[in-house]
């Protein structure tokens, strides 16, 4: 028997109110997905197809002028048109976004250490103490033998692969049920891909996590995805079991994306 999803996502829809003679601008089209408990979404697309912006609505982040219509459950609950104290309550703790710039998301005044700390505290009552303990915790989980250094250090002092792996850290100390990567491996070279797919395949068993993965890269995708949606131009134009998306694509753009892949190219499956 199939069980519930823990995410579903109907004809979500994004767009830019129109003014005065300018009509309205679609940018994400009636967009539906389900991603289960354990299992490994992947959401490939070109960029601009609308990737990102279906991230932040799912976590309720978008702004005017960007407006959002349709349904996005989280186990059940309509999470598109609740209150930011409730919002706040699933966002982080149960759904966690890694976005998709690193240096950008972490305050570069801040060090790696007070992030963690402050986002530990933010959502449960600890000591500083206690928070630090965990923080390193989650440190070496990540694979830093040296916790205690990165604790230390600031944004700008840390490689693009390094302070992907202190995101990941900070997403999954709050033990989410939902981690969302988006283009979690865009900037790094592929030894460095390939260790950070690994982490988050390894944290997919240990936690039971669900993962939203999404990619322009096939390669990626292919990795750990159960299942696949495509996005192109702002709609899903294929989905279904990542082996069923591989072997017979319905679509010229998928089918585009398969000869792309280099690691598709050398039979790797
Ligand atoms: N705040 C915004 N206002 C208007 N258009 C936007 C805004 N943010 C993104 N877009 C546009 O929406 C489209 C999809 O963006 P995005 O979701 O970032 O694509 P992807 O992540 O697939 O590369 C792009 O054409 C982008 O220019
Ligand atoms: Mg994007």
């Amino acid at each position: 028997m199939l069980r519930e999803p823990l995410l579903s996502v109907h004809d979500l829809t994004i767009f830019v109110e129109g003014q005065a003679c300018k009509p309205v601008h679609e940018i994400v089209k009636k967009v539906s997905f389900n991603v289960f408990p354990g299992k490994v979404l992947g959401v490939l697309g070109s960029s601009g197809s609308g990737k990102t912006l279906t991230c932040h609505a799912i976590m309720n982040l978008l702004k005017k002028p960007l407006n959002v219509t349709g349904r996005i459950q989280y186990i059940g609950t309509e999470v598109l048109y609740l209150p930011d104290h409730e919002i706040r309550k699933i966002r982080g703790s149960e759904v966690a976004l890694v976005m998709q710039n690193p240096h950008s998301s972490l305050n570069p005044v801040f060090t790696i250490g007070s992030h963690m700390v402050e986002t530990l505290r933010a959502h449960q009552n600890i000591s500083r103490k206690e928070a630090k303990k965990i923080s390193l915790h989650y440190l070496e989980k990540v694979d830093f033998e040296h916790a205690g250094d990165i604790f230390k250090q600031y944004p700008f002092q840390l490689s693009g692969g390094m302070l992907q792996r202190v995101l990941i850290a900070i997403a999954l100390m709050l033990k989410p049920s939902l981690m969302i990567t988006d283009e979690p491996t865009s900037a790094l070279d592929k030894v460095t891909q390939t260790h950070i797919l690994n982490l988050l395949e390894k944290f997919k068993h240990e936690y039971g996590m669900s993962i939203l993965l999404v990619s322009h890269d096939f390669d990626v995708i292919s990795r750990l995805a159960d299942e696949v949606i495509v996005m192109h131009e702002g709609m899903v134009v294929e989905k279904g079991p990542l082996l069923k998306v591989l072997n017979q694509p319905q679509h010229a753009f998928t089918r585009s994306l398969i000869e792309a892949s280099s690691r598709l190219k050398r039979g790797i499956k």
